[in-house]
This record gives structure tokens, sequence and C-alpha cells, in this order.
């Protein structure tokens, strides 16, 4: 087995295990509809086994940083369908990153809603881009309130609905890199009293709740879910990773998913530094046993440590970020053991077809 051998992830029946990363590249417009080369820039990484889209958000109050695209609006939907459209023309395949940030956020971004909300009103360390693209000092968020938490499931279920309109394959649940869903699930963010809080039971309540709220729209089979152990990403941070995540794979086997995809903690920057954390813990060794899905891993994977890690079972498929970024053809490439061509780093936020579309192929 090796990373051409195809594979089946819940109902998504995919030709090979390279698999291309969520990766925000902030080129949408301002009201969140992807911008005019998104459809070209997905469908030259076609040949991906599965392509993961950017990270989307789900309301405008998901929205954390400027020009990163939405799915609640049918404009934003419409132009979704050019991309989805133009995959499949392709023949590839392609899951729509389910995403709200929580405090990782600025007010600039969302002028009519307000103050970031998170699970406690606890400021973030470090700085926020605003809509202007200028950095700041994180606000303080405000904590949703229990009726907040019932209109957040049913914006889930409204953005299920509409990557279902917009032609996506499935859905992936982002409840990485520190946004509002790990928030949810880690205890120096989540210091509420009520059912959301406190144990780790709790913790866990909401992620578990909006899986069960957007499986009856797609089907098990069709939705996966990001998380991130031990990543410290975004100030997140929690007191007990091992028992934490342990307790919520043990809980997510009873969905049949289609894929869990854990993010190795030596990336957990995000793809923001070309160094991998030294001594960090594996997690696709620590929690591969626990769960009886398939499992996607990423973070600095490169294609020999990629088919090592599934020639020993570790996973199943394997997410490139950066290497996808800059290699269009990336199967192509592993498979004649061909030159890669660099990333560059000033082009991955904004911009235009500049490190966006102009990476040859070969
Ligand atoms: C990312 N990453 C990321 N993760 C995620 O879940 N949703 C997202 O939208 C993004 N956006 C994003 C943008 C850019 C420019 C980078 C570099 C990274 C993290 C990404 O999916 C992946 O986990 C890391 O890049 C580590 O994998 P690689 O790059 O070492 O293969």
């Amino acid at each position: 087995m090796n990373l051409f051998t195809p594979v089946t992830l819940g109902l998504l029946s995919l030709e090979n295990r390279i698999l291309m990363a969520p990766l925000t590249r902030m080129r949408a417009g301002d009201d969140g509809v992807p911008g005019p080369l998104a459809a070209e820039y997905y469908a030259q990484r076609a040949s991906a086994g599965l392509i993961i889209s950017e990270a989307t958000q789900i309301s405008p109050l998901g929205k954390g940083y400027p020009a990163t695209p939405g799915i609640y609006s049918d404009s934003q939907v419409a132009a979704w369908r050019t991309v989805t459209d133009a995959v499949h023309a392709r023949g590839g395949k392609i899951v729509l990153q389910l995403w709200h940030v929580g405090r990782i956020s600025h007010s600039s971004l969302h002028p009519d809603e307000g103050l970031p909300v998170a699970p406690s009103a606890i400021q973030p360390a470090g700085k926020v881009y605003t809509a202007s693209w200028s950095l700041a000092e994180y606000e303080t968020p405000r904590a949703l309130t229990l009726e907040e938490i019932g209109q957040l499931k049913a914006d889930y279920v409204h953005a299920a609905h509409q990557a279902k309109a917009a032609g996506f394959d499935g859905v992936e649940l982002h409840a990485a890199n520190g946004y509002l869903l790990d928030q949810f699930l880690q205890d120096r963010t989540n210091q509420r009293t009520d059912a959301y809080g406190g144990s780790i039971a709790n913790r866990c309540k909401l992620v578990l709740e909006i899986l069960e709220a957007i499986i009856p729209v797609w089907g098990s089979g069709r939705v996966g879910i990001r998380l991130s152990p031990y990543g410290t990403f975004n100030d997140i941070a929690d007191s007990d990773p091992k028992a934490l995540f342990a307790h919520l794979i043990n809980a997510l086997n009873r969905f049949n998913l289609s894929y869990l995809h854990l993010i190795e903690p030596r990336a957990t920057t995000a793809g923001g530094s070309d160094q991998l954390v030294a001594d960090a813990p594996r997690t696709g060794q620590m929690f591969r046993s626990l769960f009886t899905g398939k499992v996607v891993l990423a973070g600095g994977f490169d294609q020999a440590s990629a088919e090592k890690a599934i020639a020993d079972g570790e996973a199943d498929a394997i997410a490139f970020g950066r290497l996808f970024i800059a290699n269009p053809d990336l199967p192509k490439r592993f498979e004649l053991k061909a030159p890669l061509n660099p990333y560059q780093r000033p082009t991955f936020y904004g911009g235009n077809e500049k490190g966006y579309t102009d990476y040859p192929a070969l």
C-alpha cells in the first residue's frame, strides 16, 4: 500500500491518498464571495485524491480575517458552484471546510455584529488583522449565551445545506487551530460553568451536537472533522490534551464519519514557520488506535514521511498544505519523483494570481 493506492473515506472514493489540506488564501471579495481565480486555482489541483477547501465562514461572525470566503449567502454559493464544477470537470473531488473563528477575529470584520464571540470572555494573546489589513490588539470577546449557541448550531446546519447547494462532495468540520470549536474543547479558552464547560464531556458537547445536526444534511459518510491536539496556534491550550482528545475521538466513533483529520503538533504554527517543532508529541501514533474509521494526517509531511505513515498504518491518507500551494500537480511529481517548486511565503495571503494560480505544472 502506498500513496497511490485508492482509498475510500466514508462515501468518498479517492483515486489516491494525496490530499490537499485546507489553505486560507484571503483572495475573496469583501462580501465573502470566492474570488474570480478560485475556480482555476482549485481545478489546477484536482489531481489530489481529495481537495479540502480553504476554511469558509458559516456566518458573518464566523469571519476572522480580511478576504476569506463564506458559505452562508446565495451569492457565495453561486461562486463556490463554479469552483466545484471546475474541480469535477477535471475528475477531482472537493469538500468544504466549515469555519467559525470565535475569538480569533476583530469587530471591524463584521461591523453589524459587533465584538467577536467565544465560549468565555478571554482575550487572546497576539495580534489580529482588522478589516483594513492593519494589525491590532485582540478585543476581549463576548461569551456566547445558551440561546446564541442554539443559533450557532442553526448556522452550521444552514451552512451545511448551502455547501450541498454549491455542489461540494462533503464537508469537513473545522475544530482545530484554536478557532471557535477548539476554544470550546480546551480549558484555557473555555471557562464556562454551564453544560458546555467544566468537565471534558461538557467541553466536547458542542462539537458532538454540531455533528449530530449536520450529519442528517449530508449523511455521515460525507462529513469529516479536523482536530489539532497539542496545537498552540491562536493561543490555545488545555491542561490535559491527552485525556480531552482521547475522550473526543472515542465519542466520534459512534458517528461513522468519513474521516478524522489530525494536524501533527510539530506543525502547530499552521504553516507559519518553515521549522517543525522538535520533540512534539506524535498524535497520529497516540490517537490512531482509538478511532475506528479512516484517519488523515497533516503537518510537515514530505513524500517519504507520508509513504512511511501509510505503510505503518498510522494514517489512511496524508494532507499536504504548503507543497500543494506551490505544486498544482503534486501527485504527478510524487509519482515521477520530479523536483518540487518551492513555495513563496509572501504570497500565501492576499493579492492576485501571483503565488496563487501561476505556479507551473510539469
Ligand atoms: C493553513 N492551514 C489551515 N488549516 C485549516 O484547517 N484551515 C485553513 O484554512 C488553513 N489555512 C492555511 C493557510 C496557509 C497559507 C497555511 C500555510 C496553512 C494549515 C494547513 O492546513 C496545514 O495543516 C499546515 O500547513 C501544515 O501542513 P504542511 O503545510 O506542512 O503540509
